[in-house]
This record gives structure tokens, sequence and C-alpha cells, in this order.
């Protein structure tokens, strides 16, 4: 799924694969019915539009509580704190273009985690420096600075929460992680990139909907050597079959990234960058997927 042959698959993935639940077996008709009654009764209550400002109080609120228990927590058991609270667990799982069901209701983020591990794996191993758009938790910077303790570590994001956890990891594990506040709707050229960085997003993008041409100027004049970036691509799914309508319906109905990857493919026609990478692994996601595009400005 990720393009990593067996014998490369770093340890750590080697290790999980192992010791997780990571069994599963095909959705039945009666299950399938249930995951599409769950899809309708979530889109009857109107709870998933949300407005810029809507969204923005609600990460806010849900990494303040990450830091809470960050704070409370041994460092061997950050990970575990800076896990987000929307991986709620669910007994159904999208992979490998089916609907499967598991009895481990947290697949979606133990998938997830190996899933990280592969794609830095991969495309950020040899990087100095990570800048990454939209960083959340810190998850991520933590798990990349976890193999690459001599890189530096760039987190964004417009929750004032993610800068305190990126100083907060900072300062107990003496690791080069910093956090700025930055809006991707209006971003602040003056934040420090250093030319040649990789920029990293993850589930950030897609909050973009089709507002993504600032991050676009942006990206292009830091000059980074790689761009990498794990979000959904509406144009990887297939609208004549059932579960990618329904992911697109969801996509759209939250108002997730549009066009973005067409864009892409319009500037590498332009000359303006080059697409090194860009399919969807077909893993899930309960609701949705997210693909992998991989670019860097020419
Ligand atoms: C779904 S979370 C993903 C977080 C992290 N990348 C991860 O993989 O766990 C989306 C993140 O994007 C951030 N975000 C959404 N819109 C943003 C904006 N306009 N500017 C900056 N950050 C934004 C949110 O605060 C949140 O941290």
């Amino acid at each position: 799924m990720f393009r990593i042959n067996v014998p490369d698959l770093p340890h750590r993935v080697v290790e999980l694969i192992g010791h997780q639940d990571l069994t599963y077996r095909p959705a039945g008709t009666r299950d399938l019915e249930e995951y599409v009654l769950h899809f309708l009764e979530l889109e009857n209550t109107g709870g998933l539009e949300r407005s810029p400002a809507e969204n923005r109080s609600a990460f806010e609120n849900g990494w303040t509580q990450n830091l809470e228990q960050l704070k409370r927590s041994k460092p061997e058991d950050y990970l575990q704190a800076l896990k987000p609270g929307y991986f709620r667990g669910s007994r159904f799982f999208r992979y490998n273009d089916r609907l499967v069901v598991t009895n481990n209701h947290q697949l979606e983020y133990e998938l997830f985690l190996i899933a990280r591990l592969c794609i830095f794996h991969a495309w950020l191993r040899n990087v100095d420096v990570v800048c990454e758009l939209g960083c959340g938790t810190c998850a991520n910077l933590l798990l990349l600075s976890d193999t690459m303790p001599d890189a530096a570590f760039i987190g964004l994001d417009w929750a004032r929460a993610s800068c305190e956890i990126a100083g907060h990891l900072s300062k107990r594990l003496s690791r080069n992680i910093s956090g700025h506040v930055f809006n991707m709707l209006e971003p602040d050229h003056g934040v420090d990139v250093p030319e040649g960085a990789a920029i990293l997003s993850i589930h950030a993008f897609e909050q973009l909907g089709r507002e993504f041409d600032a991050m676009l100027d942006f990206i292009l004049a830091k000059r980074p050597a790689i761009v990498v970036q794990y979000e959904p691509v509406l144009e990887f799914y297939n609208t004549n079959s059932l579960l990618d309508a329904l992911a697109l319906r969801y996509c759209r109905k939250r108002g997730y990234l549009e066009d973005y990857y067409t864009r892409l493919c319009d500037m590498q026609e332009k000359k303006l960058i080059k697409i090194l990478g860009a399919w969807r692994p077909y893993l899930g996601g309960v609701l949705h997927e997210s693909s992998l595009v991989v670019w860097r400005p020419c």
C-alpha cells in the first residue's frame, strides 16, 4: 500500500505488525446495512458541517485536553497522550477497496500509526528539517523525532495548544521541536522555514476545502526539497462504487479538500512542480480514506 518492499520495512513497523491485533473479516450484507444506516444518521444530525471558527475552537479544545494529558504523562506514554480524541473506535474499517469488520475497535488508529511510520521512512528519513502544516497534537513530530534525533522540527497550527505541546516536547525530551501559531487560510510568510526543508501535512490540508491557493503560494515561496501530503484526494474515488460514493458525500459535507490534486497536475503541466508520487493506498478510515501525494517545486 505504501510501495515499500517487505525487507525494507522499518523495524518498528515489523514489530507493530507482529504485536497488534490486525485481524478482520469482510463485511456481510447486515454489516453493510448497519454501516450505511450509521452514515445516514450522522448526515441527518447535521453535525458534519462546521464553520472555520467552530472548527478552530473544536481543535483548540481537543488539543488542550491532549496537552493536559501530556503534562500528566511519563515520556514513554507521550504518544498515547497525543492521540486525537476523534479516534473513537469502530468495528468498521475501509480496507483494500472493501468494508471490513474487526473486533479491534482501534484498528483505524493502529494502522494510521503504521501508515505514518511507512511514509516517514520512505520519504523523510534523510532530511534535516521537517515543517508540519496543521501539526495538531504534534504526535507526528514526536514520531519523526524518535527516529531522527538530529533533525529540526517546526510545527505550524492555528491552535495555540499545538504550540504549547511542541514547547513541552522540546523541553522534556531535549529535542529540536518548535511550534508557531499559523493560519493556513492567511499564511504568514514571515515564519522561518529554511530552504530545502521537507514540508509535511497529514489530515490538515483536508481542512482547507478549496481555499488552498494561499498555502500553495506559501509552499512555493519557501522552496522546500520535498512536500509530503497524506490527505483525502477526492479525484481518486470511484463514483461507481457505493463505498466511495459515501466517502465522497462525507468529504463534501465536511468541506474537505477538493480539486487540489487537479491543481497540482496543472502546476506540473506548467513545469512549476514535479509530482514524485500520488496514489491511494486503499487504507481507511472508517468513513473515508487518505491518499499520498509527494511533490517538489521545480
Ligand atoms: C485533523 S487534525 C490533524 C492533525 C495532525 N496533522 C495529525 O495528523 O494528527 C487537523 C489540524 O489542522 C489544523 N488546522 C485546520 N485548519 C487550519 C488552518 N486554517 N490553519 C492552521 N491549522 C489548521 C487543526 O487545528 C488541526 O490541528
